[in-house]
């Protein structure tokens, strides 16, 4: 089946200009797809073991001739060593400076890959095949890359825009339907922070979009990466606009911590700070109630959450308070002020933020 019905959106920020190709079957047509994007001939493609098994065939099948890098995915691999291997592997594959490196991945993929490919040689070619739902609607544009240090996530990174981003909603049907599911919880949260026409969307075709139908997939995917687009567009170093996309991560990241990493996945601690974030604009009276009922039903229609009840409001609040987040001593918190509008403020005070944390079930 070749691709007939894909979006394609052009994203330009200060730095570059790249399309965006969604739609289903698009990865038949990466090949066309970089030809037409102007990229040279020299193609490396940075892919995990897990990723490749499933998707490599198809890969090779629109590609052949680009050479595979194959290092493992999973947050603990998203290292300097992780990005020395695929130097590596760029090294002995005779990479120079013309050379473009594809990642075919997840967005630990999107990110080590990407960081690879804006350091090897002082920067060659990027482009981004994500295959999880949220490097497609998030980790794939935008331009952030980097890797984890020991001391903390994405500790070192870049600004570094990819010529290209490929997204074929059928990559997704082999991903676990946790993993999916939290890539929805984050398109909840563009609706929520910036569209209510997508928010509405999501909530009217969750049947279709959880059974992964590709024609459900394809607008919902495009809308996200539009979104983000435009707002990385104004703003690629994340000095303002590009903030209310932090809607339910300050929370969010501190329930991630708070867990080690290992009992929510990051959609799904989103989907927490999202209420979270809820709570507090009610209780400020910036929100409706009737609003936040809404959106908590729309997130609970996603599916069900992993507990959190065992869990100290007050060790959250000592997370939050070492977030990158924090300028100058103040938590920057993104409250919505309506579906599909939000604020950043600097005002949430500790009473209300363990309030909300409360109101998830947290104890004290
Ligand atoms: N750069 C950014 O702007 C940005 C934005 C959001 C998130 N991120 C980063 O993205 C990372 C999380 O990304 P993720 O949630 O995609 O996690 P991930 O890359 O770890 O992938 C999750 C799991 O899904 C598997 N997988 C990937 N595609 C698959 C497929 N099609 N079928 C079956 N299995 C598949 C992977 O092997 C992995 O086990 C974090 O490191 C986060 O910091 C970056
Ligand atoms: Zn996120």
């Amino acid at each position: 089946m070749t691709n007939t019905h894909a979006l394609r959106l052009e994203i330009a920020t200060p730095s570059r200009s790249y399309p965006v190709v969604v739609g289903a079957g698009a990865l038949q047509d990466l090949g066309s797809a970089l030809k037409e994007s102007g990229v040279g001939a020299s193609h490396f493609v940075v892919s995990s073991p897990t990723v490749w098994g499933l998707w490599g065939e198809a890969f090779h099948a629109a590609l052949p001739e680009a050479a595979p890098i194959i290092v493992p995915d999973g947050e603990r691999h998203k290292t300097t060593a992780g990005a020395g291997r695929i130097y590596d592997g760029l090294l002995k594959g005779g990479a120079d400076r013309s050379a473009t490196l594809l990642t075919l991945g997840g967005g630990v993929t999107c990110d080590m890959g990407g960081f690879a490919a804006a350091t090897y040689m002082r920067g060659i070619r990027l482009a981004h095949v994500p295959t999880t739902l949220l490097a497609q609607v998030d980790a794939a544009i935008g331009g952030k890359v980097g890797v984890n240090l020991p001391g903390g996530k994405n500790l070192v990174g870049a600004f570094y825009q990819p010529s290209l981003v490929v997204i074929d909603p059928h990559a997704l049907a082999t991903l676990p339907r946790r993993e999916f599911r939290a890539g929805l919880y984050e398109v909840v949260k563009y609706g929520v922070a910036c569209d209510r026409a997508l928010f509405d969307q999501v909530c009217r075709e969750v049947g279709p979009l959880t059974r992964r139908d590709a024609a459900a997939l394809t607008p919902v995917i495009a809308a996200c990466c539009r979104l983000k687009g435009a707002i990385v567009a104004a703003d690629e170093r994340e000095t303002g606009a590009r903030r209310v996309l932090n809607f339910g991560h300050t929370v969010g990241h501190a329930l991630e911590a708070g867990t080690r990493y290992r009992r929510l996945l990051h959609g799904e601690s989103v989907a927490y700070g999202m209420l979270a974030a809820c709570a507090i604009g009610v209780k400020r009276g910036s929100l409706a109630a009737a609003d936040r009922d809404t959106i908590a039903a729309a997130i609970a229609q996603l599916g069900p959450l992993p507990p959190v009840n065992d869990l100290s409001a007050a060790a959250q609040l000592e997370f939050m308070r070492h977030d990158k987040k924090v300028h100058e001593g103040r938590l920057h918190f993104v409250l919505p002020t309506g579906i599909g509008s939000a604020q950043v403020v600097t005002d949430v005070s500790e009473a209300d933020l363990l309030r909300a944390l409360g109101d998830l079930g947290l104890g004290e």
